[in-house]
């Protein structure tokens, strides 16, 4: 799947406590990156608006807040996303079949009604802070956690998502997995220059794109940079040099 230029497959985390720090961010950023992620902190203090406020700045939104629950709430939701204006969104693959294709489908007609493109509806599969254990453990799921991934990234497919949220160490096994235009959203990179902060099992942006990943997430390599700009072109110049 292509996604664009480098830039456009950049996604900065607003993983911020202040709507004011979040605005003047994108207005620095926006025509630097692809989409500026919105998710629960950002989401919960300061509500739609927030998502608004961005979308009017000209910026675009992944609005992360992975719904799960009943497939006609999620429907319902999915729908109040599309008329948001989010460009990417996203629900949990754990919720079930039932529940992807009626957010799928709720999203599709909704921006047909609308006269707006189909917002990217990912699943997220298993969240990274499970490991094998835990999920054998507390939730009883007894096979591996790659052919958990596998299972619910194929079944996501199948309910009509367009892609999914996947670590750097999954995305080759879920290219080789899934059938044709897929999208796969990575966070968990770090360029060669950051700090790892708490983050384990990393890629380079660049080693992301190049195993099958159509958008990175990045956080805190930019937020807390000195020079935010700059070092989103660093990103961008890894990104270019290998692809
Ligand atoms: O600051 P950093 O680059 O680590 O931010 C990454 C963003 O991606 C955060 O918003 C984090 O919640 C999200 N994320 C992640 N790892 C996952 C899933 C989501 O870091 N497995």
């Amino acid at each position: 799947m292509s996604t664009g230029s480098a830039r456009d497959r950049i996604v900065l985390a607003l993983d911020l406590d202040s709507d004011r720090d979040a605005l003047a961010i994108v207005d620095q950023l926006k025509d630097s990156v692809g989409l500026f992620k919105v998710g629960h902190q950002l989401f919960t203090a300061y509500g739609p608006d927030i998502v608004r406020r961005i979308i009017d700045k000209g910026g675009k939104v992944f609005l992360d807040l992975k719904y799960h629950d009943i497939p006609n709430t999620v429907a319902k939701a999915s729908a109040e996303a599309v008329k948001l204006g989010v460009s990417i969104f996203n629900v949990h693959a754990l919720g079930g079949f039932d529940m992807m294709k009626a957010a799928a489908q709720s999203a599709g007609e909704t921006a047909a009604k609308l006269g707006r493109p189909v917002p990217v509806a990912l699943a997220v599969t298993v969240l990274t802070s499970m490991d094998e254990q835990s999920l054998r453990r507390e939730l009883k799921i007894t096979r591996s956690l790659q052919r958990e991934v596998n299972h619910l990234a194929r079944m996501a497919q199948r309910a009509g998502m367009h892609g999914v949220v996947a670590s750097p160490q999954e995305i080759r096994m879920l290219r080789r997995s899934v059938r044709g235009e897929f999208v796969v959203l990575t966070p968990g990179v770090r360029p060669s220059w950051a700090a790892k902060d708490d983050q384990k099992r990393i890629m380079t942006p660049a080693e992301a794109i190049a195993s099958g990943a159509d958008y990175i997430v990045v956080g805190r390599p930019v937020l807390k940079a000195e020079d935010r700009k700059a070092a989103v072109e660093k990103i961008v110049q890894e990104m270019t040099k290998t692809s």
